[in-house]
C-alpha cells in the first residue's frame, strides 16, 4: 500500500492529478476450483509500452519480463500462459496450496504501477449424503439424528423438509455447522422427506432425500357396522369393521361385553346374526413396533327376532249371543306391539272389548251380533310385522219373528207369507194353523186358490239350533167372498155400517152348521190395543175386520188388536220333530172343518 500511495503522489506530480490506483486493478477475489483453471485479468493497463512487469504468489515470482520477453520461473512452466499484450495471467490445474495473495507490478518510464488479487480454490462440493440414527423410530419417544456429510471445502448446509427450508424450534436443533439436524421425540408428520444442501462458494450439491420411517398409534380405535340399523333382524348378516390411526398397520382382537372373542382381524362378520348375539362390541388394536393398544368406544348391536307363524285363535266352541268370547293373538320372534281391527278399522277398547295388558288377547263381554266380521291381529317389532285374521260369526236369534203377506184374500185367490226373522243362522221354519202344524217348514207358506176354510191364525215358529232358542210371529187371515175385499170401493166399503151379512155356505165335506152372524166389537178392545197391534205386525197391514169366533172350538174371540208374536226358550217336541224335514212349499194346511166368519165394516 505505501508503494502504491507513493505511485500515486508521482503519479499527481508527473500528470497533473490522475491516481495511478486508476491505471492498473485487478478483480479484488477470485475462486477457483481444485483442478480447475483461473485467469487472473487486468483491467486499465496503464496506456503506452511499459519497460517490465512480474506476477508474484506471496513473495515467489511466477513470471517476469522486460520489453516482449518474458520467463516464467521454475514451479510455474507448466501450469501457466501469459497474455503478453494483456499481461493475463492463466494458472491450471489449481490445488488448495494456490490460494493466496496475486501481485502484478508493471514498470514504466521509471514508475511502477502494481494491482493485486486474492485467489481462493475450493474443492467442489459432492458426495452429499444424509444418514439417519436410530432407523427405528417411535413417534413421542424417540429423538432422530440426521446428519449430512459431504466433500468439499468451506462447506455450509442448508436443510430441506419437502419443499421448505427446516427452521429451528423447540424440538428442531441445528448443529455442527448445519450438518445435523436432531429432531426430539418425532411425530409421525416429521417424516420428511429430508434433504441437504451442501454448499461453498463454487459449488452446490443436493443429497438424494431421505424419507424418515416414524412408527405410531394404534390411535382412535372406531368400530363401525354395516349395515348400520338400530336394531337388526335375526338371520341378517352384519360385517363390523375396526380402524385405528397406527403405522404399521395394527392388529385387531375383538370382544363382546368386555369377554375377548378368538375372532382377530379388521373384520368381523357376523352371517345370520340371532338375538344372543345382541352385545356391547369393542375392539383392541395393537401395534407390535409401538407395542401401544388403543380401545374403540364399544358399539352396541341389537339383534331381535322376526316375528313369523302369526295365528289368531279364537274360541272352539261357537259363539253365541250373550256369552263371552276371547281371540288371542300368537307368534314366535320378540313382540313388541300388538294392534287389532275389525273389518279394516281400529278394534279400541270399550266395556265391552276389553284387551289383555299387553294386547295379545280381547276378551268380549257379552257377545253381541254387531261383534261379528273380521277379526286382525298386527304384531310387530322394530324389524318385522305379520298378522294374522279370524272371522267371528256371532250366533243369535232368532228375533223379532213376524210374518208378513194380506190380512185378506179372496176365495179362490193365492196366499203368499213370508215369515221373516233375525237370526244366524239360518232358523229352521215350522207353520201352524190355528195351533196345528202344517208340515210347510220354509220362511215362505203360499197356497194357490185358497178356500174360505184358510180363514183363521197363521204361525212362524222359528227354531236356531245353535242358540237353541224358538221364537214365533203369528198373522191373521181371512178369506172373503169375491168382490167383498174391504178398501177396493165395493158395495160394502162406505165406513161402519152395521146389518150387512153375507152367509156363504162352504162345500167342504163334515160342515155340520153355518152360523153367520153380526157381532158387535168388545168393550174391552180399545183403539189403542189395535194401533200397538198394527205396530208388532211392521206397520204394513191395516186390519179391517174386528174379530173371529170359532164356535165349534167354542175359543173365546180374538182379539188382533192384541200382541202377535212370542217368543218361547227351549225345545218343543214338536219344532225338533220336524227339524230337518223337506220343504214343503205350496202345499196345502189341513184347513178347519167348520168356520164362523163374520165382518164387520168400520
Ligand atoms: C445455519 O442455518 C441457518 C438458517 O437455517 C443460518 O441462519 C445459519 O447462519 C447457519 N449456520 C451456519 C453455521 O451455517
Ligand atoms: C416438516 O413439515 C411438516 C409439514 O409439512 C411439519 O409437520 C413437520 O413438523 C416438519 N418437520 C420438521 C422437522 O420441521
Ligand atoms: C294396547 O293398545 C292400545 C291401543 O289400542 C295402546 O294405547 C296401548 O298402549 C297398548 N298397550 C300395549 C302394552 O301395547
Ligand atoms: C195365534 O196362534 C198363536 C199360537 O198358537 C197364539 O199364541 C196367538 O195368540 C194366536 N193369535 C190369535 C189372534 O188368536
Amino acid at each position: 500500500m505505501a508503494a502504491r500511495a507513493l505511485c500515486c503522489a508521482l503519479t499527481l506530480l508527473v500528470f497533473g492529478g490522475v491516481c495511478s490506483g486508476q491505471e492498473l486493478q485487478l478483480p479484488s477475489r477470485v475462486n477457483g476450483a481444485t483442478r480447475e483453471n483461473v485467469v487472473f485479468k487486468p483491467s486499465r493497463l496503464p496506456s503506452g509500452s511499459y519497460d517490465g512487469f512480474t506476477w508474484n504468489f506471496k513473495t515467489f515470482t511466477i513470471i517476469s519480463g522486460i520489453g516482449s520477453s518474458s520467463l516464467p520461473t521454475a514451479p510455474y512452466r507448466d501450469r501457466i500462459s501469459l497474455n503478453m499484450s494483456t499481461l493475463a495471467l492463466e494458472l491450471r490445474n489449481l490445488t488448495e496450496n494456490d490460494s493466496g495473495v496475486y501481485t502484478l507490478s508493471i514498470t514504466r518510464t521509471a514508475v511502477t504501477y502494481t494491482a493485486e488479487t486474492t485467489l481462493e480454490v475450493f474443492e467442489p462440493v459432492s458426495n452429499v449424503t444424509i444418514t439417519s440414527s436410530p432407523t427405528d423410530l417411535i413417534e413421542f419417544n424417540s429423538t432422530v439424528r440426521l446428519v449430512c456429510s459431504a466433500s468439499g471445502s468451506s462447506l455450509s448446509f442448508l436443510w430441506l423438509n419437502g419443499s421448505s427450508e427446516v427452521t429451528p424450534g423447540d424440538r428442531v436443533l441445528l448443529t455442527n455447522g448445519n450438518s445435523t439436524l436432531i429432531v426430539f421425540n418425532v411425530s409421525r408428520h416429521e417424516g420428511g422427506p429430508y434433504t441437504c444442501e451442501a454448499s461453498n462458494a463454487i459449488s452446490t450439491h443436493m443429497s438424494e432425500p431421505l424419507t424418515l420411517t416414524i412408527n405410531y398409534g394404534p390411535d382412535s380405535a372406531f368400530v363401525k357396522a354395516a349395515p348400520s340399523e338400530p336394531i337388526y333382524s335375526s338371520g341378517s348378516e352384519l360385517t363390523l369393521t375396526c380402524s385405528a390411526e397406527s403405522s404399521p398397520a395394527a392388529e385387531y382382537q375383538w370382544a363382546v361385553d368386555g369377554s375377548e372373542l378368538s375372532d382377530v382381524g379388521q373384520k368381523l362378520v357376523l352371517p345370520n346374526i340371532q338375538s344372543n348375539d345382541s352385545g356391547s362390541y369393542t375392539c383392541i388394536a395393537h401395534n407390535t413396533k409401538t407395542l401401544r393398544y388403543s380401545t374403540s368406544e364399544p358399539l352396541n348391536i341389537t339383534v331381535l327376532e322376526k316375528i313369523s307363524g302369526v295365528r289368531l285363535i279364537g274360541p272352539s266352541e261357537l259363539i253365541i249371543e250373550g256369552n263371552s268370547t276371547n281371540l288371542t293373538c300368537q307368534a314366535s320372534g320378540m313382540v313388541v306391539s300388538a294392534e287389532w281391527t275389525k273389518d279394516s278399522q281400529k278394534l279400541s277398547p270399550s266395556s265391552s272389548v276389553i284387551f289383555s295388558p299387553n294386547n295379545r288377547s280381547v276378551t268380549i263381554n257379552p257377545v253381541q251380533p254387531k261383534d261379528s266380521g273380521e277379526y286382525r291381529c298386527t304384531l310387530s317389532n322394530p324389524v318385522s310385522s305379520g298378522f294374522a285374521s279370524y272371522t267371528m260369526i256371532v250366533n243369535y236369534g232368532p228375533d223379532g219373528v213376524h210374518v208378513t203377506g194380506p190380512s185378506e184374500v179372496e176365495v179362490e185367490g193365492n196366499l203368499v207369507l213370508s215369515c221373516r226373522a233375525d237370526s244366524v243362522p239360518e232358523p229352521v221354519y215350522e207353520w201352524q194353523f190355528n195351533g196345528t202344524k202344517t208340515g210347510v217348514t220354509t220362511a215362505t207358506f203360499s197356497v194357490q186358490q185358497v178356500n174360505f176354510t184358510y180363514s183363521g191364525n197363521y204361525t212362524c215358529i222359528t227354531w236356531n239350533n245353535v242358540t237353541r232358542r224358538e221364537a214365533s210371529g203369528s198373522h191373521m187371515l181371512a178369506v172373503k167372498a169375491k168382490g167383498t175385499l174391504s178398501g177396493q170401493g165395493g158395495p160394502l166399503s162406505g165406513g161402519a155400517i152395521a146389518g150387512i151379512v153375507i152367509g156363504i155356505l162352504l162345500g167342504v165335506a163334515g160342515v155340520t152348521g153355518l152360523i153367520v152372524y153380526l157381532k158387535k166389537r168388545p168393550k174391552a178392545s180399545s183403539k189403542g190395543d189395535r194401533q200397538n197391534g198394527v205396530t208388532q205386525n211392521g206397520g204394513e197391514h191395516e186390519l179391517n175386520y174386528a174379530e173371529v169366533q170359532h164356535v165349534r172350538n167354542n175359543q173365546s174371540v180374538v182379539n188382533m188388536g192384541g200382541p202377535s208374536t212370542q217368543t218361547r226358550q227351549g225345545t218343543p217336541a214338536m219344532v225338533r220333530a220336524n227339524r230337518g224335514a223337506a220343504p214343503n212349499q205350496g202345499m196345502k194346511p189341513t184347513p178347519p172343518t167348520e168356520v164362523m166368519y163374520s165382518e164387520v165394516k168400520k
